[in-house]
């Protein structure tokens, strides 16, 4: 079952949505010209966005590797984004296949494609909420379908609360949404910073508001580090994506050299 809100379900062709230029980003088919006219001014201002996306989302599959084998069975995954294999689920369910997945995502583009996040292994389940994180309630209530939240739950949050300005109390979401969770629970971050370039950060930042209106807010290392308060940080900590158990590499490419200014981290509701 999947619920979405009709009335935000418009696919808008006018302007770029982050959801389909972050899909340019990983090469992928679903976004519009307009997607693609502001994903290559980016890339014109700085070329290392696009590993920097790839960096992310490999970020995502060791992370859920890691939960699964520290034994997580549910997890729901806010800003999931478009499709694109493998998804969560695949990489959760393939270790554990009886595990439950809730997808979330405001881009009403992701319902389209939801058939690839709904193929849940017989043994488990897969569920899709379209809804805005800046709404938590409803994304607790809608999740109690498939999650039981008086069990370990892994929320990811994997490159959305860039999205979320300070004004929209970021912090306060996060902390509502651990606040519903069992301890034992996880938290999965990725958060792009604009400590190694800030000229740069301030420039993505323009570009995203001005073509698209979306505010893109770059946190430094300590801010994002303010999302975990009160959590223990799993080892090896708060780190830059391609430092963070890169030996759960499976057949991601290496990073390389290029810098990814993407601070991510794992940490534990005690
Ligand atoms: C950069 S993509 C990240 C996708 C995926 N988590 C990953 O890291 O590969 C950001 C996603 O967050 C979604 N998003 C942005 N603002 C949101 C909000 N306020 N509520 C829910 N989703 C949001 C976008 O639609 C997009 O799909």
């Amino acid at each position: 079952m999947t619920e979405y809100d009709a009335g935000a379900n418009r696919v808008d062709t006018s302007t770029a949505h982050s959801a389909r230029v972050y899909d340019y980003f990983l090469g992928g088919k679903t976004n519009y010209p307009v997607d693609e006219e502001l994903a290559e001014t980016i890339l014109a201002v700085d070329p290392t966005v696009r590993n920097t996306a790839l960096v992310n989302r490999w970020f995502m599959h060791r992370a859920t590797r890691w939960l699964s084998q520290n034994g997580v069975r549910q997890y729901i995954d806010i800003g999931t984004g478009i499709p694109t294999e493998p998804n969560l689920h695949r990489i959760a369910q393939e270790a554990a296949p009886a595990s439950n997945i809730v997808y979330v995502d405001n881009d009403p583009i992701v319902i389209r494609h939801a058939e690839a996040l709904l193929d849940s292994a017989p043994e488990g389940a897969t569920d899709y909420i379209q809804a805005d994180v800046r709404n938590p309630g409803r994304i607790i209530e809608a999740a109690g379908r498939i999650i039981d939240f008086g069990k370990p739950v892994a929320l990811s949050v994997i490159a959305l609360l860039h999205f979320v300005s300070d004004e929209d109390d970021a912090y306060g979401i996060v902390r509502r949404l651990v606040d519903a969770l069992a301890p034992g629970s996880y938290l999965v971050l990725a958060h792009v910073t604009g400590d190694f370039d800030p000229e740069n950060a301030e420039k993505v930042v323009a570009l995203y508001r001005k073509r698209s209106g979306t505010t893109l807010r770059p946190r430094t290392r300590e801010e994002v580090a303010r999302f975990f308060q009160g959590m223990e940080l799993v080892a090896p900590g708060l780190e830059l994506a391609p430092q963070w158990h890169p030996e759960l590499s499976r057949d991601e490419s290496a990073a390389g050299d290029t810098p990814v200014p993407v601070y991510v981290g794992v940490a534990r509701k005690v």
